[in-house]
């Protein structure tokens, strides 16, 4: 990949001289979803795929963006000068996004950069592609300038600028996940102070498996941000009877008590799935210190279930998917992963159940909605690195 990647940039930029090549995860999240701008629980961990960039200073304040997943764009410029996002900027609001955000917390970037991108995450698909090319700015501009800034400090840079750059008002798990990741690990993060630990996963004779619906999905065009707003109104109204900092503050017996101070059907079906998701989190991980598989894959399915009826970012895509995995045998577990209203799914599967998973889940998809999903057998890697 290295040599690729430094050939393309080579023929797009002018000779490989000078320039550094770095890598950033994509994520998939175990369990653990629309739980993190609610104070509870996530579980997600680092993929071996992700995305590759090459980068080299300019003796200017220049920008210069290529991405080679997108060739049709060309070359995007921009400057230092020019740190605002731009609809026709493309992917390049993310990068400029991160430099922005560096500069908002007193990183003067010094001098401009080309930068050349090549991502093995299939686009949109929810495994954060715009969270790993995020990280992997942020992780050249440290390396480049020198900022005294941790891994962790890379996650929150990131979620600033999508927050506050690129209007999508995502929480932080998306980017802890790719700046913490560690390799055969999942990350239980507590999303109330960000303390964490890594769980290791030993899946014997199983495989996480992630069916992507090849529905097109925009955070920013979604019904993320109305979502947000709706815990957000339901945590004001659970507050004028219970004192609690977050959702993730309650169990599910207090959820049962206090909930009838929550004005609408609507919002007391989003902040129960928020406040049982968190739990089941809980409990999720301690299954899987226990070694208790199936009990982890049963609890991933009643987070679709919750995720389906309760906070309704499924879809028929996602549904179908999902629905048409627990039908085989051999699947410990199944459910939607990331925002939902598209993206994809995550199973886990017996070894010797993957063919037959990925061929009857992929024809009754195809049959149903029109057109094919992905597949792809994905393993837990490290977070962000220079390569
Ligand atoms: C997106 C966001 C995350 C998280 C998930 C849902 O991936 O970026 O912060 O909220 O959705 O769990």
């Amino acid at each position: 990949m290295k040599e690729i990647i430094l050939e393309k940039f080579a023929e797009i930029f002018g000779e490989s001289e000078g320039v550094g090549v770095y890598f950033a995860p994509g994520r998939v999240n175990l369990i653990g979803e629309h739980t993190d701008y609610n104070g509870g629980h996530v579980f997600p961990c680092a993929l071996t795929i992700g995305t590759y960039g090459a980068a080299r200073k300019r003796n200017d304040n220049k920008l210069r963006f290529y991405s080679m997943n997108f060739p049709g764009r060309g070359v995007i410029e921009s400057s230092l000068e020019d740190l605002k996002p731009y609809k026709e900027a493309y992917w390049t609001n993310y990068p400029k996004g991160v430099m922005w955000a560096f500069e908002q917390r007193g990183m003067k970037i010094p001098c401009g950069m080309d930068l050349l991108l090549n991502g093995t995450i299939p686009n949109g698909s929810g495994l954060s592609s715009s969270a790993s090319v995020e990280v992997l700015t942020g992780y050249i501009l440290r390396d480049f300038f020198g900022f005294d800034v941790t891994n962790q400090d890379l996650a929150l840079i990131g979620q600033y600028s999508e927050n506050n750059f690129n209007g999508v008002n995502c929480g932080i798990m998306d980017q802890f996940a790719i700046a913490m990741g560690k390799e055969n690990h999942a990350i239980f993060l507590d999303t109330a102070d960000l303390s964490y630990e890594y769980a290791p996963i030993q899946l014997e004779n199983a495989k996480i498996v992630i069916a992507s619906s090849n529905k097109k999905r925009g955070l920013g065009d979604s019904k993320y941000n109305e979502r947000r707003s709706e815990c957000e109104t339901a945590l004001a109204e659970l507050q004028k009877v219970v004192s609690i900092q977050s959702l993730g503050d309650l169990t599910e017996e207090t959820f049962e008590e206090y909930k009838a101070a929550i004005e609408s059907d609507v919002r007391r079906k989003r902040a129960k799935h928020a406040v049982y998701e968190n739990q089941r989190t809980i409990q999720a991980v301690k299954a899987l210190q226990r070694n208790d598989v199936a009990l982890f894959g049963q609890l991933m399915n009643a987070s679709h279930v919750s995720l389906r009826d309760d906070y309704e970012v499924t879809g028929i895509e996602l549904d179908t998917l999902v629905e048409e995995a627990w039908k085989i045998p051999g699947v410990i577990g199944s459910r939607m992963t990331g925002a939902g209203f598209g993206g994809c799914t995550v199973s886990i599967v017996k070894d010797d159940a993957i063919d037959h998973f990925i061929d009857a889940v992929g024809k009754a998809y195809e049959k149903k909605i029109g057109y094919g999903a992905d597949f792809y057998v994905v393993e837990i890697g490290d977070g962000p690195r220079a390569i």
